[in-house]
């Protein structure tokens, strides 16, 4: 009896860090803001994967929303410095929230956006 019952906590345990070692084992909670790599950020490693991600489904190369293309290198830099790219990423309030319907760029992105422009805009 006593040793069922050990067995039993034994393998209660065992399945609850099973599940919380699987859960944690994501990058941004394993390694928090201080890890986020703002160095040598470049179009094509760094900021076209997010823009891919939640961008181009509504600012694609053909009939994008609000006129707006972000479908390249060429289309975001082009964004990024003469429209309201950065602030409706940002949420700050001088342009529409963007990407439309949720899902805000974490700070870490935000912060690689911020190093890829004042990087000059590296391809
Ligand atoms: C679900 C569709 C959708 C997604 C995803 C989306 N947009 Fe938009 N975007 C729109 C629409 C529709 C408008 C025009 C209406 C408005 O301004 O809200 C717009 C407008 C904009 C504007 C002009 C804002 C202004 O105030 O004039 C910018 C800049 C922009 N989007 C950038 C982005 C960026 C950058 C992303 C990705 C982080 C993104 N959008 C994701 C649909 C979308």
């Amino acid at each position: 009896m006593v040793v069922k019952m050990i067995k039993q906590l034994f393998w209660g345990i065992a399945i609850v860090f099973g599940i919380s070692a699987c859960y944690y084992d994501k990058g941004e909670e394993l390694y928090g803001k201080s890890q986020c790599v703002t160095t040598n950020i470049t179009y094509t490693k760094d900021i076209s994967v997010s823009v891919n991600q939640s961008c181009v489904g509504c600012h694609g190369a053909t009939a994008p929303s609000a006129g707006i293309s972000l479908h390249d290198y060429t289309s975001v830099v082009e964004n990024v410095k003469n429209g309201k790219f950065v602030g409706s990423v940002k949420q700050d309030g001088t342009a529409s929230n963007m990407p439309k319907g949720g899902g805000k760029w974490s700070t870490c992105n935000i912060s690689k956006l911020d190093a890829w422009i004042q990087g000059g805009y590296k391809q």
